[in-house]
């Protein structure tokens, strides 16, 4: 089947999370190359999207936005085609205010003219963030505003709106016509961070699908403290490699696209395989784009927040199920398949394979509790199999 502009969460990677203000075309054109020699395109990850500070801090004056000569000194539309050459999208940052977060100029009353400027630039993603917004402007109207405006471009360009899940956008962001929506503040190179997000989610999995995805925000997998700024680094900053794990998990089960922040050519071998895993993107980029349920790890005495079950029913009937240890000790978490559904009188089992480890686990009836370590995770795709065949 054809994949639609925004149909399945989407994957690439964002110039924030690492460099911040000090973005150029040698650093855009070597990811882009490095993706495509590295196998990052081949796995899925086609946008390379730049964020804020790409621009001149003042329109010209026809009114339009200017790229930096000093950091894009061949334009845009050079950048953009030497990233379609390589089989890639092209991805812009802009804004709903008066101005880009960093207080460069944004779109606020300028949306069809940026969107036609955009479009002829050959950008195929706008990153739309929320600040210097007009306090008596109603934000959905903002956010409406400029999906028509790229709706009527001449291009297809994916709308991927931030406004950090302020208000109440669950109610209004799909309806406004994005593709994606940031349903999260930014995150920070830090467990407190990821774990925080990732808390936020649990019973929102109603509020995601095909077409319009939850934005957990940029990864930082890999990153190891190697942000330029101090609020992404978070003090020392920099997480352990299980860490990184647990939220590139999390990031696929809950459906959240999956945009690298890393500086990839930095990324250790470790980092490389864990973000090109083909057995976790399979979850994120299934068909149907179902949320994930939470699950309480039984027995329910035992239960607390920060130990859950996540569960995806995928497309062709098996099950992608996550058991989070976000706490300090190490745990046993027990599904009973009863609390998806199964019962043990049902004549199925659940064939398990491990999505981490890239092993076949063998048949389980009933229950499946696997010893989880602090900040760790596991993974398994459940497939139904008769018990007696
Ligand atoms: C906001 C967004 C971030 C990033 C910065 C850029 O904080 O949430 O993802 O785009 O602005 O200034």
């Amino acid at each position: 089947m054809e994949n639609y502009l925004g149909m399945l969460p989407p994957m690439g990677w964002n110039s924030w999370n690492t460099f911040t203000w000090d973005i150029n075309e040698t650093l855009i054109r070597e990811v882009a190359d490095l993706f495509v020699k590295e196998g990052y395109r081949d796995a899925g990850y086609n946008y390379i999207v730049i964020d804020d500070c790409w621009s001149l801090k003042e329109r010209d004056k026809n009114g339009a936005l200017v790229p930096d000569p000093n950091k894009f000194p061949s334009g845009m539309k050079a950048l953009s085609d030497y990233i379609h050459e390589r089989g890639m999208k092209f991805g812009m940052y802009s804004c709903a205010g008066t101005h880009t977060c960093a207080g460069h100029p944004a779109s606020f009353e300028h949306e069809f003219d940026d969107a036609a400027l955009f479009a002829s630039w050959g950008v195929d993603y706008l990153k739309y963030d929320y600040c210097y917004k007009p306090n008596k402007v109603e934000g959905d109207l903002l956010y409406k505003r400029m999906s028509m405006a790229l709706k009527n471009c001449g291009r297809d360009i994916l709308f991927s709106a931030c406004n950090w899940g302020a208000d109440n956008v669950y109610q209004w962001i799909r309806s406004s016509g994005a593709h994606m929506y940031r349903s999260t503040g930014d995150i920070q190179d830090n467990w407190d961070s990821i774990k925080a997000l990732a808390l936020s989610q649990l019973g929102k999995e109603c509020y995601t699908g095909s077409f319009c995805h939850n934005d957990m925000d940029m990864l930082v997998v890999g990153m190891y403290g190697g942000s330029n700024n101090d609020f992404i680094k978070a003090g020392i900053g920099g997480c352990t490699a299980t860490e990184y794990t647990t939220h590139f998990a999390l990031w696929c089960l809950m459906g959240s696209p999956l945009m690298i922040g890393c500086d990839i050519r930095k990324a250790t071998p470790e980092t490389k395989a864990l973000l090109q895993n083909k057995d976790l993107i399979a979850i994120n980029q299934d068909l149907e784009c179902r949320g994930a349920y939470r699950i309480t790890p039984q027995p329910q005495w035992n239960a607390d927040e920060e130990n859950f079950i996540l569960a995806k029913q995928l497309t062709n009937g098996d099950l992608a199920i996550g058991f989070f240890n976000m706490g300090e000790g190490k745990r046993e978490l027990s599904l009973m398949f009863w609390d998806m559904g199964l019962p043990y009188s049902s004549d199925y089992a659940l064939s398990l394979y491990d999505c981490i480890e890239h092993k076949e686990l063998g048949l389980f009836t009933e229950r499946f509790a696997p010893v989880v370590e602090p900040h760790g995770c596991v993974v398994v795709r459940a497939k139904l199999v008769r018990k007696n065949a």
